[in-house]
């Protein structure tokens, strides 16, 4: 064997591998795995053929087909009021993931800091370490896990290169007000600080609340790439498509790397969303059939001894067992698969400091049936 040093080090198997692999030997109920269990719409699947008959087989454009690029750009400005260049402020990536990783590259070098709040989604802080980048943790705290700006800002400095905010928040289910967004880009302003705005969950939000996004916030988005989840959006998470987004200066960079990196994402697919998006109802309903299937999720546990958190956008709810249990929560996980066949994700795999607020997340992308049979076994513990 040759020798070489780890760029990552000793990688345990992630919770989420580790809790979907307890829930096939028990085979229990999969609320752990953040994805439907459930397929995507029919037309969807029709345009997919429609497009792979008529021969849009290769290459894309780096950037994007332009058809889905123009797409976008209606939708942001009829959402967000952003009005976007569509070739030079939109790039269509495998996935929200993917635009991450492209924007940490792009822009972080080592030596630098990024300021993420945890808990945070498990891809930010690994490719920060590739980049031989410093990750300065902001914990936020329950129950509200609300953002104290002023602390935020104290965590500043001239080494700090980039902010990633996610908004509505994985695994929290919170969401950023105007006020937050409003905080954030005054802190920043005068600053060279970058913002990375993971809103991937953007027409996952409840209660008739809106989504605020940094589109609609001129000098914030002058300072950020923002990225988005077709497979969030659309029921495929699968199909690893989404966009990143932001002013033509930050884009050019981004498309640098973009370019020697995936060049293009694949086509058909591609034609198949821009047409789809046409339909602003395959989108706009989005919060109303999620925030159903939340209501039913939560009315069904209520009066038991789980507590529910507030939930606000995602389809991620978080529930406190402490009346249940005095377990750390990758232990109290790991019991409820085993004893009562329900699979789940603990918070404190979120943070750095794996903090234990007797949190597990349950994840309520899931069938009508799936749920119920689901809150009827936990209502019982
Ligand atoms: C907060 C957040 N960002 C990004 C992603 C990744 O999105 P994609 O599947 O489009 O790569 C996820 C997926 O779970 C997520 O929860």
């Amino acid at each position: 064997m040759i020798k070489f040093n780890s760029k990552l080090g000793a990688s345990e198997l992630s919770i989420f591998t580790k809790m979907s692999a307890m829930a096939t030997k028990y085979d229990a109920i999969n609320l752990g795995q953040g994805f439907p269990n459930f397929d995507c719409d029919p037309h969807l699947k029709s345009l997919i053929s429609k497009y792979l008959d008529l021969g849009k087989s290769q290459y894309a454009l780096m950037s994007g087909v332009s058809e889905l690029r123009y797409s976008i750009a209606a939708k942001c400005n009829q959402l967000y009021h952003r009005d976007l260049n569509p070739d030079s402020e939109i790039t269509v990536t495998a996935g929200a993931t993917q635009a991450i990783f492209t924007v940490l590259t792009a822009f972080v070098k080592a030596g630098d800091e990024v300021i993420v709040f945890d808990p945070a989604y498990d891809s930010y802080k690994p490719c920060i370490a590739l980049h031989g980048a410093k990750t300065v943790v902001y914990e936020l705290q329950a129950p509200d896990f609300k953002i104290d700006w002023q602390r935020f800002k104290s965590l500043t400095n001239n080494k700090t290169k980039m902010v990633i905010i996610n908004n509505p928040h994985n695994p929290l289910g919170t969401t950023y007000s105007e006020n937050d967004l409003l905080q954030l880009q005054e802190i920043l302003s005068g600053t060279d600080i970058i913002v990375l705005s993971d809103e991937v969950y953007e027409h996952l939000v409840f209660d008739n609340c809106l989504h605020h996004s940094v589109l609609s916030y001129n000098d914030l988005f002058n300072r950020t790439l923002s990225v988005y989840s077709f497979g969030k959006t659309f029921h495929i998470t699968g199909w690893k498509l989404g966009y990143c987004v932001g002013p033509e200066y930050l884009m050019s960079e981004f498309r640098k790397v973009h370019q020697w990196n995936v060049f293009s994402v694949n086509s058909f697919v591609q034609y198949a969303i821009a047409e789809y998006l046409g339909d602003e109802s395959n989108y706009l309903t989005l919060s109303s059939f999620y925030e159903k299937k939340r209501n039913l999720f939560n009315n069904a546990l209520k009066g038991s001894r789980w507590k529910a958190l507030a939930c606000k956008g995602t389809y991620f709810q978080l529930y406190d067992y402490s009346e249940i249990s005095n377990l750390g929560d990758t232990e109290f996980a790991e019991w409820l698969v085993n004893k009562h066949g329900i699979a789940s994700i603990p918070i404190s795999v979120f943070f750095e400091s794996k903090r234990q607020d007797n949190l597990i997340r349950f994840c309520f992308a899931k069938t009508d049936e799936v749920l119920v049979e689901a809150a009827e076994v936990l209502s019982n513990i």
